[in-house]
């Protein structure tokens, strides 16, 4: 079924001068939300699948066994936001028990990926008003108008997305997150916990070179999107975890000297010099509490697995 979606302008310049200054910093860096195009969006599908990556397999087997307490929590005629929406499955585990739900509404930057996925939610939930949004949730972004008035917003953020921004940016897009919902608003989060090294180095080095493809990903969508040169081959992935941080670096490491044409400046790499793509932050229960807190969030309940890999949190707004 074809869905109508509000599109907010995703800045082409911006972007351009966002990966430029990220390339030009002395550690250099580019944002993980450049991973996801629409290869990137599917090599990611397919992390979700590997035997290494526990995050997505724990975090679907807490919302199976505990879905009915969450959406208990949730009550009846809530609007549920998603954002990175993904490939949308932990949602229809929701949607399947949340109580007359107002709307759906999935927040995306992949912009073919969140019409896609809604057109299928939309067929397979007739009786749901599903509102897409193509967006950068880092940006600020409207909602659309449900045709029912909802009792609730709940935004839901499953997979430990959270986990790419740093502390004080995690609360920056919590207290957003705590203006969109309102007075009697919700939130529900998948957190990844905190656990030993080499469980998590395993889950960002997967033996299929699966997350090292996503990871070179970047750079040929710099390729294309920003009249870039890079040859993906000349880099190599890694994955570290930083115990200090809690938290895995993602690298592009320069197999060789390079100099890189992207949109008509030039980008110096040293052999053996690499770029951030990404962290993914850890956290001990306690910590993402004190988060939620200083964004005007208090937890209400919280769920794990048998091994205390992952926890999804349902959180009000104070
Ligand atoms: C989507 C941010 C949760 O950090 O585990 C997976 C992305 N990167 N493998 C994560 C990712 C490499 C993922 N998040």
């Amino acid at each position: 079924m074809n869905v109508k979606m509000l599109e907010h302008e995703i800045g082409q310049v911006d972007e351009r001068s966002d990966i430029l200054d990220g390339l030009s910093q002395d550690q250099k860096q580019l944002s993980p939300k450049y991973f996801y195009d629409e290869t990137g969006s599917r090599l990611f599908d397919q992390i979700c699948d590997l035997p290494e990556y526990y995050l997505t397999r724990t975090e679907l087997g807490i919302m199976r066994e505990h879905v009915e307490a969450m959406t208990g929590l949730m009550g009846p005629r809530a609007s549920i936001i998603e954002l990175g929406s993904g490939s949308s499955l932990k949602t229809r585990i929701l949607l399947d028990h949340v109580e007359e739900p107002a709307a759906y509404v999935p927040v995306d930057i992949s912009r073919d990926h969140l019409l896609k996925t809604a057109g299928c939610l939309a067929d397979d939930y007739p009786e749901i008003e599903i509102l897409p949004v193509c967006a950068d949730f880092t940006q600020s972004f409207e909602l659309p108008e449900p045709a029912v008035e909802p009792d609730r917003h709940v935004v839901y953020f499953p997979g430990s997305t959270i986990g790419n921004f740093s502390r004080d940016d995690a609360i920056d897009l919590l207290k957003q997150v705590r203006q969109v919902v309102n007075g009697n608003g919700a939130l529900l989060i998948g957190v990844d916990l905190i656990k030993p090294r080499k469980v998590v180095e395993a889950a960002y080095n997967d033996t299929a070179g699966v997350t090292a493809k996503f990871n070179k990903n970047i750079l040929a969508r710099i390729n294309r999107d920003h009249a870039g040169a890079f040859d993906p081959s000349r880099f190599e992935h890694d994955a570290v975890y930083d115990e200090e941080h809690h938290r895995i670096e993602m690298r592009l490491i320069s197999c060789e000297e390079q100099d890189i044409p992207i949109a008509g400046q030039s980008i110096h790499f040293e052999k053996g010099e690499y770029i951030v793509t990404e962290h993914s932050h850890k956290y001990s229960i306690d910590e993402f509490g004190s988060i939620g807190e200083e964004a005007e969030f208090s937890l209400k309940d919280i769920w794990t697995d048998p091994d205390q890999l992952f926890s999804v949190q349902f959180l009000e707004a104070i």
